[in-house]
């Protein structure tokens, strides 16, 4: 495996003096060059804080982030970021939406007319395959949530990524368009030979689009467990019912709720409700 993105010893405490928050402790991961990685864990955990500092958009105060062998400094034309609310520009109809990418604005002044041609040809493929043909012409406000989420996805792609980082992009989308999602993000990492690394809070998604999943768990933030997914390299929708998907979503699961705390809750609860019983 060659790797792409390294993570040593980060840490992330937010704030200062009394008002810290120990965000990230001692997180070391390696992913792989076109790997498919998920995160999944408690609210709070550190998964978007952890994201966010492989965008380039947040700071580690320790520790150090490689990616292709470099350390980063903000955000980069190799990194693109996908976030749960489509960050879409409503006065600007979909293919200008996804022309509009960052590369293109900041390097107006250098382009050239097959600079042009070839954005736009990129531009008509993405739609192709987003199968946004039709909704060319339309206002974001005029699409459903997930072809408005596909529009995003189209512009991430559209000054090729090596990495796409994705928080929780599908939450707001009802089930069946979630899945219809899951296959088109798995043929785009499998086309544009992407590393994807993949924050849910959702195990089921977590491990049918992850080749491995990564759960974290808070207070700090940590990662406790990394799972190698039992699937074969091609997913399909029906492997969600094999007996080896179904046993590692239950461990997952299991795992999350052990490691967030709820279990405390409840033992409290039930302290009480015998002491109640008792006066
Ligand atoms: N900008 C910030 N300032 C202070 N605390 C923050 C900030 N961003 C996140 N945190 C805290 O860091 C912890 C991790 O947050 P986050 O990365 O959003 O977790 P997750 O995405 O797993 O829910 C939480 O305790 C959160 O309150
Ligand atoms: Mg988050």
């Amino acid at each position: 495996m060659t790797a792409k993105i390294e993570i040593k010893q980060v840490g992330k405490v937010f704030g200062e003096g009394r008002h810290t928050v120990e965000a990230l402790k001692d997180i070391n991961l390696t992913i792989g060059d076109n790997e498919f990685v998920t995160f999944v864990g408690a609210s709070g955990c550190g998964k978007s804080t952890l994201l966010r500092i492989i965008g380039g958009l947040e700071y580690h105060t320790a520790g150090e982030v490689l990616v292709s062998g470099e350390a980063i400094y903000g955000p980069g034309a190799d990194r693109a970021m996908v976030f749960q609310h489509y960050s879409l520009y409503p006065w600007l109809k979909v293919m200008e939406n996804i022309k509009f990418s960052r590369q293109l604005k900041y390097g107006r002044e250098n382009l050239t007319s097959s600079d042009v041609e070839k954005a736009s040809g990129r531009a008509d493929a993405l739609l192709a395959l987003m199968g946004l043909q039709a909704a060319a012409n339309a206002y974001p406000n005029q699409l459903s949530g997930g072809m408005q989420q596909r529009v995003a996805i189209a512009r991430a792609l559209m000054g090729r990524p090596e990495i796409l980082l994705m928080d929780e992009p599908f939450g707001a989308l009802d089930a069946q368009t979630r899945e219809v999602m899951h296959d088109l993000i798995l043929h785009v990492h499998k086309l544009e030979k992407s590393t994807i690394v993949f924050v849910t809070h959702d195990v089921e998604e977590a491990i049918y689009l992850g080749q491995r999943v990564v759960l974290m768990a808070p207070r700090p933030g940590r990662i406790d467990t990394i799972y190698d997914v039992p699937l074969p390299a091609e997913r399909d929708q029906d492997m969600k019912h094999a007996p080896e998907f179904l046993a590692l979503k239950k461990e997952i699961l299991a795992r999350i709720r052990d490691t967030s705390g709820m279990r405390t809750d409840h033992s409290m609860l039930e302290q009480l409700n015998m002491e109640q019983a008792d006066a």
